[in-house]
């Protein structure tokens, strides 16, 4: 592994991860573009890359298309051997999950694509994308639990959206995922997501205001795990030579 490329939606997800590797800014890299890109090398020459999705009218880029843009600009240009895609989500008490409990994803889909018609355009809007084949020994090894991460281009939930959710599996309701994995799935390039639950979507409290009351909390837990993270990729990369 010698050029790993981290894809962050806000500056606050991704913050206390910069600041533990002290990984600097170059900044107008993707001028014209809003995406901001921060990078550092270790001793064994690995590069750390984090791209965040840039701002627009004073807040953080969210979602689906600006995902898209950081990840395709990024991998063009960076040409990183593996894609971690890192940032907060939902989750759901009914499946016992934590506030600023770190999952692993271990597949990932769209929820709220619904196009009638045959089983390709079905198939087609799910996407159902494949992750990094070594996600689940990271998972095993430093002792974190699996979900499948579901993508959609809201923050709250309708219930045709949690419909999707529970029929084709999915535990980690995010804004981001699957567009960043459609586009590494069109570069060929493997993807391991890094989950940290704000909100539970089923306890019946307001969403954006737990998001906004755990974010810092999450954040920290994405700081740490990421941490090992490198620590074991740097490990892996070493036994490889
Ligand atoms: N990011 C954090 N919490 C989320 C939720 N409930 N839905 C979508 N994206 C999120």
């Amino acid at each position: 592994m010698q050029n790993i490329l981290y894809v962050v939606a806000m500056q606050a997800e991704a913050q206390p991860f910069i600041d533990a590797f002290g990984i600097e800014e170059q900044e107008g890299f993707f001028a014209p573009l809003p995406c901001r890109l921060y990078s550092t090398e270790f001793e064994n020459g690995t590069k750390l890359h984090v791209v965040l999705n840039g701002q627009q009218h004073g807040s953080d880029l969210v979602g689906c298309e600006a995902a898209s843009v950081a990840t395709l600009a990024a991998i063009e240009r960076l040409h990183p051997d593996l894609v971690i895609n890192s940032g907060t989500c939902g989750a759901f008490e009914s499946n016992d999950a934590h506030i600023a409990e770190v999952y692993i994803g271990n597949g990932v889909m769209f929820h709220d694509r619904r196009v009638p018609g045959d089983d390709e355009w079905g198939t087609q809007a799910l996407g159902n994308y494949n992750v990094w084949e070594g996600s689940e020994a990271i998972a095993l090894e430093l002792g974190y639990r699996m979900g499948k991460v579901t993508t959609g281009s809201s923050l709250d939930m309708q219930p045709c959206d949690l419909q999707i959710i529970k029929d084709n599996g999915g535990e980690l309701k995010d804004m981001e995922g699957a567009a960043v994995a459609f586009v590494c799935s069109l570069l060929n390039t493997p993807i391991l997501f890094v989950k940290s639950v704000t909100d539970l979507c089923d306890n019946g409290a307001e969403t954006f205001e737990e998001f906004s009351k755990n974010l810092s909390a999450a954040s920290q837990a994405l700081r740490d795990a990421n941490k090992r993270i490198i620590c074991h990729l740097l490990h892996l990369s070493e036994s490889n030579r």
